[in-house]
């Protein structure tokens, strides 16, 4: 079968993305408003881009009504910072409350049950139940397609501070069967690590 976009749908268009870019590592965003409210929200469309200075982006899509940003992009652009958290298969439960649309004044730390922890170089809050930890910097937002629901943004931000549980890490190798990675697939469908390939 071909495919042309330009025939689909912007629903029809996700799902031949999100079901066939698979698995994705979950990044979830944990940022502070400018009124100082914590708020987490998950991303899949993420993704390391860059080691020196290390790099990160993901992709928050815009949203049909106000700002048309998704609350993690405008804390972030007001404050300038935020922290990656990688996702494990004991946290699907709860980020996924986190993915939920609540509105900016909505503390999703309180919603989740995870525990907000200060962060060493940054004002926005890590979460202590994740392993490893990104604090990041903002460094470009660009404007990604059409200015309409759908349309998105790749936010690029640099790592500033790297917190890794210390039972992971060994001569800056990550145990991976240790940290159980959780990896987002078509809808709601998610998988661990399954079998491991070695090349
Ligand atoms: C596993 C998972 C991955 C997601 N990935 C993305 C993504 O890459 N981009 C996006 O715009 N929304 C994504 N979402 C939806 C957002 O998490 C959701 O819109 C959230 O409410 C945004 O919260 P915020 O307004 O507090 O930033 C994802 C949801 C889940 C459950």
């Amino acid at each position: 079968m071909i495919i042309n976009p330009d025939d689909l749908t912007v629903k029809e268009n996700y799902k031949l993305m999100t079901g066939s870019i698979l698995p994705r590592p979950i990044a979830l965003v944990s940022t502070v408003s400018k009124d100082g409210i914590f708020n987490i929200a998950p991303f899949s469309y993420f993704s390391g881009i860059c080691s020196n200075p290390p790099t990160i982006c993901f992709s928050p899509a815009r949203k049909a009504q106000g700002t048309m940003k998704k609350d993690t992009q405008v804390n972030i652009e007001d404050t300038g910072v935020f922290v990656v958290n990688m996702t494990t298969v004991s946290m699907r439960e709860a980020m996924d409350i986190c993915s939920r649309p609540f509105p900016p004044e909505v503390d999703e730390f309180k919603e989740s049950g995870f525990t907000p922890v200060d962060s060493v170089k940054i004002a926005a809050p890590r979460i202590k139940e994740s392993p490893i930890q990104y604090e990041c910097e903002l460094r470009q937002v660009i404007p990604v397609g059409r200015e309409a629901a759908g349309g998105s943004f790749l936010v690029i931000g640099e790592i500033v501070m790297f917190h890794v549980a210390d039972e992971l890490i060994e001569n800056y190798r990550i145990d991976m069967e240790k940290l159980q990675p959780l990896a987002r697939l078509a809808g709601n469908t998610y998988c661990g690590l399954g079998e491991i390939i070695y090349g």
